[in-house]
């Protein structure tokens, strides 16, 4: 398994903020996230979201994962991709091997097969992990070729979600957010500077994009009655519906331009050749 080793402590606490180690306040609160994009993004074949922030460490690799799976969970067919390709981590976090990947593809290096791992929560769930770190991320992201894998993804899937990195630190997240439907940005409560943020979204309207809301971690438990969030207390109320709520809510029946067929032998193909689709342990429960 590739990635960063964590210690055991450490693995535990991860486990207990992604996907089934969740606890329920805060798998609510995806799935109020969930609600509230599907009211606010586009109405079209497949919705592309990009999850970003002002500065490091903010929880958008957390976001990430947790969104892609509470979409999976809801039936859509997703695919969460490490974009983040100077510091992945979607791969380590899900037990996964991390290479090869995104930056593979996009080389012409490896084809999808070997990327595209599936997930070992739902067969709906398609992980792209980063894959080896290029010297030029920023040139990789913004080529015609990510273009075109996009393109290619938005045939393929309902959701595709793409875990970027910060605005403020390089141009990796605002060379691609052209392709990206919707923004996401992440906020972490007494973390984030005030003008850092400011700067990061005057940033991203300048290049003519835009932030759907925002989602804040690590949020302290206020005088709500979310006493049992705990770090996830304010996580749903504070994700914004953003400038361009009301467009439309995804609508299943509709969802689908492309052929099932054709979708299916994508993830067939995909699974079958995929090198290193790693079965998952039995995992420990954390919830209190
Ligand atoms: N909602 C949350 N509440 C508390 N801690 C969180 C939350 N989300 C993430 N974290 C923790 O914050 C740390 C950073 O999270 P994560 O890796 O998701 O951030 P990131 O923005 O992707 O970081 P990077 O910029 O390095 O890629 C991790 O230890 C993670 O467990
Ligand atoms: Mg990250």
């Amino acid at each position: 398994m590739a990635g960063k080793r964590l210690s055991a402590k450490e693995a535990l606490r991860q486990k207990s903020m992604l996907c089934e180690g969740l606890n329920f306040a805060a798998s609510e609160a995806y799935k109020l996230l969930r609600t509230n994009l599907q009211f606010s993004l586009p109405e079209k074949n497949c919705q592309v979201i990009g999850i970003t922030s002002s500065v490091r460490g903010e929880g958008k690799s957390t976001t990430s994962i947790n969104l892609a799976y509470t979409f999976a969970q809801s039936g859509k067919r997703v695919l969460l991709i490490d974009a983040d390709m100077r510091l992945p981590s979607v791969a380590a976090k899900l037990e996964l091997k991390s290479t090869p990947g995104l930056s593979n593809l996009i080389a012409g290096l490896r084809n999808e097969g070997h990327c595209i791992r599936q997930s070992a929560q739902f067969n709906n769930w398609y992980i792209l992990p980063a894959g080896d770190i290029p010297p030029n991320p920023s040139e990789l992201l913004g080529s015609e070729r990510m273009h075109t894998l996009l393109q290619h993804y938005e045939e393929i899937f309902d959701v595709v979600i793409l875990d970027l990195p910060p605005i403020n630190i390089v141009a990796d997240a605002l060379v691609i957010s052209k392709w990206i439907d919707g923004l996401i940005g992440v906020v972490r409560q007494n973390y984030t500077d005030r003008r850092a943020l400011a700067d990061c979204m005057y940033q991203v309207e300048k290049l003519g994009s835009h932030f759907l809301g925002f989602v804040m971690t690590d949020a302290a438990v206020g005088e709500s009655g979310y006493k049992n969030y705990s770090k996830y207390g304010k996580y749903g109320k504070k994700y914004g519906y953003g400038y361009d709520y009301g467009y439309a809510y995804d609508n299943a029946e509709n969802s689908s331009k492309t052929s099932d067929s054709k979708k299916k032998a994508f993830l067939d193909a995909a699974v079958e050749e995929s090198v290193s689709v790693e079965p998952k342990e039995e995992e420990q429960k954390t919830d209190e």
